[in-house]
C-alpha cells in the first residue's frame, strides 16, 4: 500500500492489517505506551472543506506519533490560486513525508498521488471519505467483536460516506443495504463493485427492508459540504430518509448506531436516536485518531 485514495485500491488483508494496528495503537495509547513510530516526519494537511475532526485527529495522531503536522488551507496556497496539483505536487514532496488532502474532486487526490513521490491519503472528497470508514469499521468490531456476516444499513445520500461503506463493508464480509431516493444513488463504479457480491448488496427505497435484522444502521447530512445551495431540494428528496424509533424497530434489537459527524437531528437522525447511541458514535469519533494514525504508520514509518 503506497497511498490511501479510496478503499477500492486495498485488498481485505490490507484493510484487516489497518485495523488491527488501529486496535494495537489505541491499547498503547491508553496504557500510556508510547509510540514514536514517525519521529522526524512531516505531514502535509490540505485543506478546501471545513473540519473538525479530520483535521484535529491527524495533527494531533501526528504529534502522538512523534512527527508534527502543517495545516495547510487552500485558501492560502497557491492552489487556490490556480497552481496545477502536478506542481504542487511535485514541490511539496521535496518537502513533506507525505500529504493528506481535503478536496472535492477525487481525481485532484489521484493526480497528487501521480504526481507526487510521497504517500498521499485522503481525508475526504466528493467520492470517498476512507479513513472514517476505517474508524467505523474498527467501531463496529469493537462493539460488535467480529466484522463478517453482519448487516450494516445505511440511509440517506449516496454520497461520499455511502460509497466508501459499501466498499469497505462488503470487502470485509458484511452485507450491505442502502435505502436513497433514486435521484441520489451511490457512485456507479461502486455500484459496479457491489454487483459482484449478488444479494450481499441491496439498493432500495423500501427503508424498512433495508432496516430489517441490520446490526448496525448509519445515515450521513442529506447535503454535505459543496452542496448547500441544493439544502431546499435535498430536504424534500430526503424526507423520511431518517434513522428514527420506528426504523431501528426493523433492526436487531442490539443494532448499534453510527454517524461520521457533524449531524443534524431531526433530519438524517432524530435526536432521541442520537443521544440513546451516542456511546457507539462518539467513540466513532475517537477512533478517527487511532485508524488515521495506522494509515499514517503503514504509509509513512519505512517510506
Ligand atoms: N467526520 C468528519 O470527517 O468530520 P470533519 O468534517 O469534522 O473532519
Ligand atoms: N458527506 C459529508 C461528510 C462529512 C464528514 C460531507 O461530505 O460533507
Amino acid at each position: 500500500m503506497k497511498h490511501l485514495l479510496k478503499l477500492l485500491d486495498l485488498s481485505e488483508k490490507e484493510i484487516l492489517d489497518l485495523l488491527n494496528l488501529a486496535d494495537q495503537l489505541k491499547y498503547e495509547k491508553k496504557h500510556g505506551i508510547a509510540h514514536k513510530r514517525l519521529e522526524g516526519k512531516t505531514l502535509g494537511m490540505i485543506f478546501e472543506k471545513s473540519s473538525t475532526r479530520t483535521r484535529v485527529s491527524f495533527e494531533v495522531g501526528m504529534y502522538e506519533l512523534g512527527g508534527q503536522a502543517l495545516f495547510l488551507s487552500s485558501r492560502d496556497l497557491q492552489i487556490g490560486r490556480g497552481e496545477p496539483i502536478e506542481d504542487t505536487a511535485r514541490v511539496l514532496s521535496r518537502y513533506l513525508d507525505g500529504i493528506m488532502i481535503r478536496t472535492f474532486k477525487q481525481s485532484d487526490v489521484e493526480d497528487l498521488a501521480a504526481y507526487g513521490s510521497i504517500p498521499i491519503i485522503n481525508g475526504l472528497t466528493d467520492f470517498a471519505h476512507p479513513c472514517q470508514v476505517l474508524a467505523d469499521l474498527m467501531t463496529v468490531r469493537e462493539f460488535k467483536g467480529l466484522l463478517k456476516g453482519l448487516k450494516v444499513c445505511f440511509i440517506g445520500d449516496g454520497n461520499n460516506m455511502a460509497n466508501s461503506l459499501i466498499v469497505g463493508c462488503l470487502k470485509v464480509g458484511m452485507s450491505f443495504s442502502i435505502a436513497c431516493p433514486k435521484d441520489y444513488r451511490p457512485d456507479e463504479s461502486v455500484l459496479d463493485f457491489a454487483k459482484g457480491y449478488g444479494d450481499k448488496f441491496v439498493m432500495t427505497n423500501d427503508i424498512a427492508l433495508a432496516a430489517k435484522d441490520a446490526d448496525v444502521l448509519i445515515t450521513d447530512v442529506w447535503a454535505s459540504m459543496g452542496q448547500e445551495d441544493e439544502k431546499r431540494i435535498r430536504e424534500k428528496a430526503f424526507s423520511g430518509y431518517q434513522i428514527n424509533k420506528d426504523v431501528l424497530s426493523y433492526a436487531k434489537s442490539d443494532a448499534i448506531v453510527l454517524h461520521c459527524l457533524p449531524a443534524h437531528r431531526e433530519e438524517e437522525i432524530t435526536a432521541e436516536v442520537f443521544e440513546a447511541h451516542a456511546s457507539e458514535i462518539f467513540e466513532e469519533a475517537e477512533n478517527r485518531i487511532h485508524a488515521q494514525k495506522a494509515v499514517m504508520v503503514r504509509l509513512m514509518e519505512n517510506a
